[in-house]
């Protein structure tokens, strides 16, 4: 048995698409200057689908910053890890802000989120420990349990009587410590973690929790402090972790925790003390991007929020299934979670000018499809509008049955 032959059957991830050579549905090709309009194929479309919350990808004060710090340090500065070569005082000086603005102690960069969310997991947690995950979570997150030597368990989405289930259970015969693990806005149906019941329940079994808030960082609550900061347990939750690659519109991540667990997590982290450290133009750029969202962001997250309303309740009242969280995410549910009728909203839409994706298994569970719509604090009320209309069209061009839910298919 040879280990390619899989690689020309349409087994894996995404495996339909993959073996057509697709481009379209998946791999997309799309001009690479981000905004509420882009070019895809080369036609004008309005994009719903990058996470560019804040409308700062397209900022120019970040960009002329960026331009200056390329100037000054090159590209390849700094070289090495943080360990040996690759540690300045900017970076130590943005974990502090990042601390500060979240209230922690410290705080550890990494190089990207999915690197953080694994390497932060694998670091904290020991071969005779339990961690406790959401069934929704990120699959940065099932990766750090992999990662780690500890036994992983999951439960039921924001189910606390699961979750108290599995503590009792680990309790029972516990040898070692217990980390919770969930997210503060779930990333594709932009529901809120029950951050007070799981902090309610860490407390009571002696657990020990990660919130990762990839979508809520610099998005929610007060000068985007986050989902933790909103519900108001930003101090119960042990450690908060964050990416720089959605709001903030640059690459990397970090956790902000107590001064030890941080320095743990320093040297710990295989996923960051083995590779190169965050490179100079980006630890600037975050800087400059923290100052703006943290002292000036609060009108743009206003104008974020309100297009997200805007967009949610136009789409509901034509009929489609849409949730309405309260973070800036919109999922639209494809009616029975048909694979087919989603591929052809999806082409109707893109034909009139409005670029969604579909996002189907392994990223949400079997037998879901849905539509990952992202207001932005960019997009105008027209872009607003012009996509209802088109929704509209494709409803009644398609004839979809708006009522069907998920069982019928
Ligand atoms: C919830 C969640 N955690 C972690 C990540 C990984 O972050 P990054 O893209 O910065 O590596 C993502 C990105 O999709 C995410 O949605």
């Amino acid at each position: 048995m040879d280990i390619f032959n899989k690689c020309a059957t349409d087994a894996g991830y995404f495996g339909t698409f993959r073996v057509q050579d697709d481009c379209y549905f998946t791999r997309p090709v799309l001009d690479p200057i981000p905004g509420s309009r882009m070019l895809f194929n080369g036609k004008p479309v309005i994009q719903w689908s990058i996470n560019n919350y804040m409308g700062l990808a397209e900022n120019e004060e970040i960009m002329a910053h960026a331009a200056e710090a390329v100037k000054r340090y090159g590209t390849s500065a700094p070289m090495g890890s943080r360990m040996m070569t690759g540690n300045t005082d900017r970076h130590m000086e943005l974990e502090q802000q990042l601390a500060d603005y979240l209230g922690k102690e410290s705080s550890v960069l990494f190089n990207f989120g999915y690197l953080g969310v694994t390497g932060t997991i694998q670091s904290l947690v020991d071969a005779k420990d339990t961690i406790l995950m959401d069934k929704l979570s990120h699959a940065s997150m099932v990766d750090g349990a992999r990662l780690s030597a500890g036994d992983y368990r999951v439960f039921r989405h924001n189910d606390m009587n699961s979750l108290e289930t599995h503590l009792k259970r680990v309790n029972r015969n516990r040898k070692g410590g217990i980390l919770i693990i969930t997210e503060g806005v779930f990333g594709m149906q932009g529901d809120l973690g029950d951050l007070a019941g799981v902090c309610a329940l860490k407390e009571q079994y002696g657990a020990r929790l990660f919130v990762d808030d990839a979508h809520g960082f610099g998005v929610m609550g007060e000068k985007g402090r986050g989902t933790a900061f909103q519900l108001g347990v930003q101090d119960k939750v042990d450690v908060l972790f964050g990416t720089f690659s959605k709001a903030f519109a640059a690459i990397g991540g970090f956790s902000a925790t107590d001064k030890c667990v941080a320095d743990w997590i320093r040297y710990n982290a295989r996923t960051q003390v083995f590779t190169k450290s965050l490179p100079m133009i980006y630890v600037e750029v975050i800087l400059k991007t923290l100052e703006i969202i943290r002292d000036n962001g609060e009108e743009r997250r206003c104008r974020m929020m309100a297009n997200a309303v805007k967009l949610k309740q136009g789409l509901l009242d034509l009929g489609y299934s849409v949730g309405n969280g309260p973070s800036p995410i919109t999922p639209v549910y494809v009616p029975a979670g048909d694979m087919q009728a989603g591929a052809r909203i999806v082409r109707s839409l893109r034909d009139l000018g409005i670029f969604i994706t579909g996002v189907m298994w392994p990223v949400v569970p079997k037998g879901m499809i849905l539509f990952r719509m992202i207001p932005t604090a960019s997009h105008t009320d027209e872009e607003i509008q012009l996509t209802i209309a088109a929704f509209r069209t494709v409803r009644d061009q398609l004839k979809l049955k708006m009522d069907a839910s998920l069982d019928e298919k």
